[in-house]
């Protein structure tokens, strides 16, 4: 009886441990992930482009704020951000400042289900079931049209439902984008559309990596497709990786560089054909703040440095 009870202390006393570190240094420990994108015409120069996602900011996440500002020190061209920007109604004037040194470069965004609802508490643990695939499950708005506004003042393009063209140290970069697919809200109809022989690049964006918007997104002939949601699985086992990854993307791609194809489905990119379209999913930079965990999943942004096709 001794023993049992020195193991489930043990138990108890380890578990306690791992949620301490999951929620209160994990969780912050901030890191930002650099890849090499062989995507670029021949004889580009190199193309620096920023990806954040996901900080589900509240104002009182001082750290998170001053790292997100400290970015521009890596000095990007070209900025993307893939949404679930805020988890509060005041957190917009936040989410600006930590911008604010971002905001004047060329810059691309789309929006997630979390920058339209507020988080509502539930068992933080419900990250790893299939409820909460399904959807935030609250109607409580949050500021939208101020987030959208204060994300256009700088100049950044909104590409929710949209195409458009943005002209980066002199290529010109084709972008197109959905409005969240985890809330159904893309309208890949409005996108649709060859990629133009025109186009240096062509680039294509989304908060939640679905099967069918990075399907259609390959097809089209995307070169490069950037997203975000998937927290990279968030709570991860120790040396095995993620669980889940909140929409049906499978668990190999839930986070870094990949590739895809339509029909990839949970074909490993090994497989890819030559003209695959490469996918970078973010781990995002946040947790909504009913589920503040993070266990073998750092928060992250990445550093994506495109490079031309030959390199590859
Ligand atoms: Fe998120």
């Amino acid at each position: 009886m001794r023993a049992v009870t020195k193991t489930v202390l043990g138990l108890g006393i380890a578990g306690a441990g791992v949620l301490g570190w999951a929620s209160l240094v994990e969780r912050n420990a901030f890191v930002l992930r650099r890849f090499e994108v062989p995507v670029l015409p021949e004889g580009a120069e190199p193309l620096r482009v920023l990806h954040l996602s996901d900080l589900h900011l509240l104002p009182r996440q001082r750290a998170k704020r001053s790292w997100v500002h400290s970015l521009a020190s890596v000095d990007p061209d070209l900025v993307i951000t893939t949404g679930d920007n805020i988890a509060a109604d005041d957190a917009v004037p936040s989410l600006l400042d930590a911008y604010e040194l971002l905001l004047p470069l060329p810059g691309v965004f789309v929006l997630g289900s979390n920058d339209y609802f507020a988080p509502k508490v539930k068992n933080p643990l419900g990250y790893l079931t299939r409820n909460h695939a399904k959807g935030v499950g609250t109607t409580q708005r949050l500021p939208t049209a101020d987030l959208v506004r204060g994300l256009r003042a700088g100049g950044w393009v909104d590409l929710t439902n949209r195409r458009d063209t943005v002209s980066v140290r002199g290529l010109r970069i084709d972008v197109l984008g959905v409005d969240d697919p985890h809330l159904g809200y893309d309208r890949l109809d409005l996108v649709r559309g060859a990629a133009s022989p025109e186009a240096d690049l062509t680039l294509a964006v989304t908060h939640a990596p679905y099967q069918r918007v990075l399907d259609a997104y390959a097809a089209d002939g995307a070169d490069l497709i950037v997203a975000g949601h998937t927290h990279g699985g968030q709570v991860c086992v120790p040396g095995y990786g993620a669980l889940v990854t909140n929409c049906d993307l499978d668990t190999s791609r839930v986070k870094g560089l990949s590739r895809w194809w339509p029909g990839a489905g949970s074909t490993p990119s090994s497989e890819a054909p030559a003209d695959a379209a490469w996918l970078e999913v973010s781990a995002g930079l946040g947790t909504a703040p009913t589920a503040p965990v993070r266990l073998a999943c750092r928060p992250e942004a990445t550093l994506l440095t495109l490079v031309p096709r030959s390199r590859g």
